[in-house]
């Protein structure tokens, strides 16, 4: 490894970073972080925080999971790689195959087709979604409804269900027959509705109406998050899940659980579905499959969706897959990952740990006017709207946001930030003591607004 002038001289020099501006990136060089333990990172400067980010809503069993670590360098020294295209299989996939199978069984998944990561996982129950209605002899089923203010990854086919214009208006047009219906947000929705139980049945009444103006035989899927992230952690009414369940079983049309922040524990249960009670058509997956030690993701299928597949003649066939689709490597890091969050029951510790840093949050409003809204409550996903106007709700600019977040990393706790939003998704294996350092930390981020 070339030494920390090195580094610094050439940071942003040559690659462009996900989501920003090149160009700012070269102007401000993003933070080098060098290593992390637990639930703490550290930066080239020494500077150690707690990151309440978990890397990307990922590190679910936070840095320091040698059972994973191990895992993935023997795979390396047996079989560092081997197509799962038809023909060739390796037996940590099929090992891998079995255990997501069995940790999703409760939420009725029954078969598994791994990917590369959350857009991949997203794009594949697209796709099937649509072969599956071809198959049962409706082919005309072709569009997608979706909520505004969900992150469905940034391929065409999920950037196109998409619900916040930052992530589409450079990249338009999209793909055409895609429809969004509006967020269970609270804070913020075109009916002025404040209670979140309303509001999902306005939402639900939208949703029956667009399925009338489109014509319900044309369309093949409904994708949701069951918490939205990205989006700002929108938490919709314990109704609102169950209630999208049942129009879409009453018109024939697909349910896609976005699970890719979701699953694997965060939301205090095992997946987002199971916290609403729902069972969705299909799941797409990643981040806390692997915990992020290894990019792989994976798309989920009900036993009757996977049934028309596996019982239809020539058309059953499945013309869509990865080059790293079961990736040896990346199957051990599921096996293990997956033992080691059962094992360590992280979704226990997510449950109080998330209410702790909410109601923190919360306390944090009474002490800030530029808190608007602070969303979360069901387990480790928190999100903080800041306003420099709280009647109005005039968004706080992004200098302002900038700084909150400089000053909250300087006084010990990395954060994220989307637009007005500060949004935190710390590791499953955070402790009380470090939940109270993320929030003295916000506190000193707030103040420097
Ligand atoms: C709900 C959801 N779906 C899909 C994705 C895309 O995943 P990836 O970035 O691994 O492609 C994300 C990423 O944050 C996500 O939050």
């Amino acid at each position: 490894m070339k030494d920390d002038n090195f580094l610094r001289a050439n940071n942003a020099r040559h690659m462009w970073h996900p989501m920003g501006h090149p160009g700012e990136a070269m102007a401000h060089a993003p933070t080098i972080i060098t290593g992390a333990e637990g639930s703490v990172i550290e930066d080239i400067d020494g500077h150690r925080t707690v990151d309440a980010v978990g890397g990307l809503w990922c590190v679910n069993l936070g840095y320091s999971n040698n059972a994973v670590k191990d895992a993935i360098a023997k795979q390396l020294y047996d079989l560092p790689y081997y197509s799962a295209f038809f023909g060739t299989s390796n037996p940590t996939a099929i090992e891998a195959s079995y255990a997501v199978r069995e940790f999703f069984a409760e939420d009725g998944m029954a078969r598994v087709f791994f990917t590369s990561g959350g857009s991949d996982s997203v794009e594949t129950c697209l796709r099937l979604a649509r072969q599956y209605h071809r198959i049962k002899g409706e082919p005309g089923r072709t569009k997608f409804l979706s909520l505004k203010k969900g992150y469905h990854g940034t391929h065409f086919g999920g950037a196109s269900v998409n619900g916040n214009n930052r992530f589409r208006v450079a990249y338009e047009p999209l793909m055409p027959g895609c429809f969004h219906l509006p967020s269970p947000y609270p804070f913020r929705n075109p009916f002025h509705e404040t209670d979140p139980a309303k509001l999902a049945q306005n939402i639900a009444a939208a949703m029956e109406d667009e399925i009338e103006f489109q014509g319900a035989g044309s369309i093949a899927a409904f994708i949701m998050e069951p918490i939205q992230g990205a989006g700002g952690v929108i938490v919709p009414h314990e109704t609102f899940m169950p209630l999208m369940r049942e129009i879409c079983d009453r018109h024939g049309i697909l349910m896609i659980a976005d699970e890719v922040i979701t699953g694997f524990g965060r939301t205090g249960d095992w997946s987002g579905s199971r916290h609403w009670g729902v069972q969705p058509d299909m799941m797409s997956c990643a981040k806390g499959i692997t915990s992020g030690y290894f990019p792989v993701g994976a798309a989920l299928m009900s036993e009757a969706v996977a049934d028309v597949f596996e019982k239809a003649d020539a058309d059953g066939a499945i013309f869509h897959g990865y080059t790293y689709s079961a990736h040896p490597v990346g199957a051990a890091a599921v096996t293990t990952c997956l033992e080691e969050t059962l094992r360590l029951d992280t979704k226990a510790n997510a449950g109080p740990r998330g209410m702790q840093l909410y109601e923190g949050c919360v306390a944090l409003m009474e002490k800030y006017d530029i808190v608007g809204d602070v969303r979360g409550g069901h387990g480790l996903m928190t999100g903080i709207e800041l306003v420099s106007d709280r009647a109005a709700k005039t968004p706080l600019d992004a200098d302002s946001m900038k700084r909150v977040h400089k000053a909250t990393y300087e006084a010990g706790a990395m954060v994220r930030i989307g637009g007005n939003n500060i949004m935190m998704s710390p590791p499953l294996v955070i402790t009380e003591s470090e939940v109270a350092q993320v929030l003295t930390a916000l506190d000193a981020g707030l103040a420097a607004s």
